[in-house]
């Protein structure tokens, strides 16, 4: 076997979780990002959940929706997502033509996960006078069988694009849905998924920090429980948290969501402080483990042998399309 194949055989089986690649320690990885960038005409864009050292050799970071803006509008010839995998996937549903790779194939989402397409399938026949409002967070499957796309940042103007007397259901996410329902006034109808991640803050936790941090705004991502956003003084996408904590005049903020974003944080705003959320137990569970399993290893990796490489079949691909342009397309006249 050649050199070459043998690193390729090895990024597979990289991808596939079987073995780690040692690669040359002296290699200066940000410079070889940048460089195999422009030999290939790549883009690199990766979530605020990213570690920092991908956040800061990204060409763009950004919350679901600007990621998927993002995708649909580049010229690039190469798509490397560091981000999860339904984040890849959309960005490949836009993007037919274009490779998309994803550094590990292996970064799922345990609330895509909790909504699986044949389930849901036989939820929704038991409901044909509902339409399907999903969340970005889930499988081209589940894309397929909705009517329209939402994110965290555009999820109350999706679903008040339709009548206040349309039923809907609203999936995978009960937390993001509740919240919707709270503040839109509808009833819709919702899945029982949730994201491990934000479900595991700790009020208790939370409301004893604030009594140490009295001056410490407590700011929160809808995907997490009730209880929180109850006693959240700003609810947001990432994006929303970002510029909320560089808008508003607080010096400290509690945040309620993965630490990833802390690193943009505290860029934008040196001089304040950011306190993650406490979980309720002693694990590093505000880390999405999902999210966490990219490294800039294995985005050079990846970049250097095109490899995993995103890759669905057609016919779903378009089904999955039509939902998420026609998100894309409320979100331009909500001038978002
Ligand atoms: P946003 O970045 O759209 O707020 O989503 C958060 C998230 O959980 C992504 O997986
Ligand atoms: Fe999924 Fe939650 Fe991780 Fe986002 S943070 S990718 S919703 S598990």
């Amino acid at each position: 076997m050649l050199a070459d194949e043998l690193i390729v055989a090895k990024q597979e089986l990289l991808s596939k979780g079987f073995l780690d690649v040692e690669l040359d320690p002296t290699i200066d990885l940000f410079q070889e990002i940048e460089r195999l960038k422009k030999e290939k005409n790549a883009v690199l864009l990766a979530h605020y959940y990213q570690e920092p050292d991908i956040q800061d050799v990204a060409d763009y970071i950004g919350d679901s929706l600007g990621l998927a803006q993002q995708a649909e509008k580049t010229k690039a010839d190469m798509i490397v997502f560091a981000g999860v995998h339904f984040m890849a996937e959309t960005a490949k549903i836009l993007n037919p033509g274009k490779k998309v790779v994803i550094p590990d194939l292996k970064a799922g989402c345990s609330l895509s996960d909790s909504c699986p397409p044949p389930l849901f399938k036989k939820f929704k026949e038991q409901h044909p006078d509902h339409v399907v409002v999903s969340y970005i967070n889930c499988s081209a499957g589940i894309k397929a069988l909705s009517d329209v796309i939402c994110t965290s940042s555009n999820a109350k103007y999706i679903v008040e694009s339709f009548p206040k007397d349309q039923p809907i259901i609203f999936a995978p996410d009960k937390n993001l849905g509740a919240y919707i329902n709270k503040v839109t006034g509808r009833n819709m109808l919702l899945w029982n998924g949730a994201c491990m991640v934000h479900e595991i803050f700790s009020r208790e936790k939370i409301t004893k920090l604030k009594i140490r941090h009295p001056n410490a705004k407590l700011i929160a991502h809808p995907e997490c429980e009730d209880p929180i956003l109850r006693i959240a003084d700003y609810i947001g996408s990432t994006t929303g948290l970002l510029k909320f904590t560089q808008t508003d005049t607080s010096q400290e903020y509690i945040v309620a969501t993965e630490t990833g974003i802390l690193h943009q944080m505290m860029k934008a705003s040196p001089l304040k402080t950011f306190i993650p959320a406490p979980p309720d137990n002693s694990c590093a569970c505000n880390d999405c483990p999902h999210m966490k399993r990219n490294t800039l290893e294995k985005i050079y990796l990846c970049m250097e042998h095109e490899l995993p490489e995103i890759t669905m079949d057609e016919e779903l691909r378009i089904a999955a399309r039509k939902p998420i342009e026609r998100m894309l397309e409320i979100s331009k006249q909500a001038g978002l």
